[in-house]
């Protein structure tokens, strides 16, 4: 594989863990992102950062607190806007890629046992750490994340 190239196929054939997303590419403060998903995660909100679902392989559905419930399929893709309560649900196991700013916590503002810190996310052999963050909002490495 020539070097700076990364395949969804074997990026997704590496991921173990479901709920721990994996940073695959980086590039202008955003990171993108892959993760495997099965049964509900937790409630939460992202004050300052709108978030980009995109399905792969299964079905998930977006829960909401104060709209109807988005169900997408392989190919669909949606943004969760900045500030909007929400919870992924999937019944059998999902493929989706997330595309966020890289100082956006996975699950908010709420520490639960689905936490994944950057570092973690990073793990998979991936792009370096984003530093320059827009605005100053805490930096990728802030407390919780
Ligand atoms: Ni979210």
């Amino acid at each position: 594989m020539m070097d700076g190239v990364r395949n969804l196929d074997r990026e997704f054939d590496g991921i173990t863990e479901q709920w721990s997303p994996r940073v695959i590419a980086a590039a202008n403060g955003q990171y993108v992102k892959l993760a495997k998903v099965q049964g509900e995660f937790v409630w939460h909100d992202h004050a300052d950062e709108d978030e980009v679902f995109i399905v792969f392989r299964g079905r998930l559905v977006l829960r909401f607190r104060d709209r109807a419930d988005v169900t997408l399929g392989p190919g669909d893709v949606y943004v969760v806007p900045k500030g909007v309560e929400h919870c992924p649900v999937a019944e059998d196991e999902c493929w989706l890629m997330l595309l966020e700013p890289a100082e956006t916590k996975h699950t908010g503002d709420v520490e639960t046992p689905f936490t994944r810190s950057v570092e973690e996310q990073l793990s998979g052999g991936g792009p370096r750490p984003v530093t320059a963050v827009r605005g100053g909002t805490g930096g990728v490495f802030g407390s919780g994340n």
